[in-house]
């Protein structure tokens, strides 16, 4: 048996928060008096909050002062933690409790790799944070995905070797990261979008005991 350890974006993979992310984003747009969809929404996947207020911005072609940015980043994440406060286990992503459960029968450790600053309470609030060795999260990076940053941090929490470490990401910057820091990464969305990953898988309900056994063998 290869001896292999995983790491996990957040967001899009353990939990769909998106549809957190999309309410509170529009609501701000919608103040600042311009539509905001779900295919801008897209875009804001695996970025950093405050890169998501900029494309955000762009997308109104508004423009605002640095202090009027920093009290918008605020409030939208007032009522982004207002949705979160609310989740539970029920919001765990199908195929994600069965995985871990086979990670830690194999004894294979795992970390979270994920942009945001919220990781550690999104992970309270559906009751996996103590399963994971270590939390790597928007607060420990200086560069953002797809810098490989956020990724090396966890294999080094981990005592793993990069080639060792197997991503699973559902946004392009974070395939782009994954792969900029010489692992293999699983992507969880459409292969036309995340064709840079090594494998795709539409869910998380992917990982069957065959392909887990093909990555340990
Ligand atoms: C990523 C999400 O995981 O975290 C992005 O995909 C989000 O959409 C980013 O902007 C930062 O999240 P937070 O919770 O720090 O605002
Ligand atoms: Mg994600």
């Amino acid at each position: 048996m290869k001896k292999i350890a995983f790491i996990f974006d957040l967001d899009g993979v353990i939990v769909d928060t998106a549809k957190y992310h999309f309410l509170a984003w529009r609501n701000l747009a919608n103040q600042l008096g311009f539509e905001f969809t779900e295919e801008h929404n897209e875009l804001l996947k695996g970025v950093s909050r405050v890169k998501s207020l900029e494309i955000l911005l762009n997308i109104g072609k508004v423009e605002i002062s640095e202090e009027e940015k920093q009290k918008y980043l605020i409030k939208k994440n007032e009522e982004y933690l207002g949705y979160v406060n609310k989740m539970t286990d029920e919001e765990i992503l199908p195929g994600v409790k069965g995985l871990l459960d086979f990670l830690d029968e194999n004894k294979i450790t795992y970390a979270l790799g994920s942009a945001s600053k919220n990781a550690p309470l999104i992970l309270e609030k559906v009751g996996l944070y103590n399963r994971f060795t270590a939390i790597v999260d928007g607060n420990d990076v200086s560069k953002a995905k797809p810098d490989p940053e956020v990724f090396l941090i966890g294999a080094k929490k981990l005592e793993m070797n990069a080639e060792n470490c197997v991503v699973v990401e559902d946004a392009i910057a974070g395939v782009e990261a994954a792969k900029a820091a010489n692992m293999t990464c699983v992507g969880i969305g459409e292969q036309e979008v995340l064709g840079q990953a090594d494998f795709v898988f539409n869910d998380m309900t992917g990982f069957t005991p065959d392909f887990l056994n093909q990555l340990i063998n």
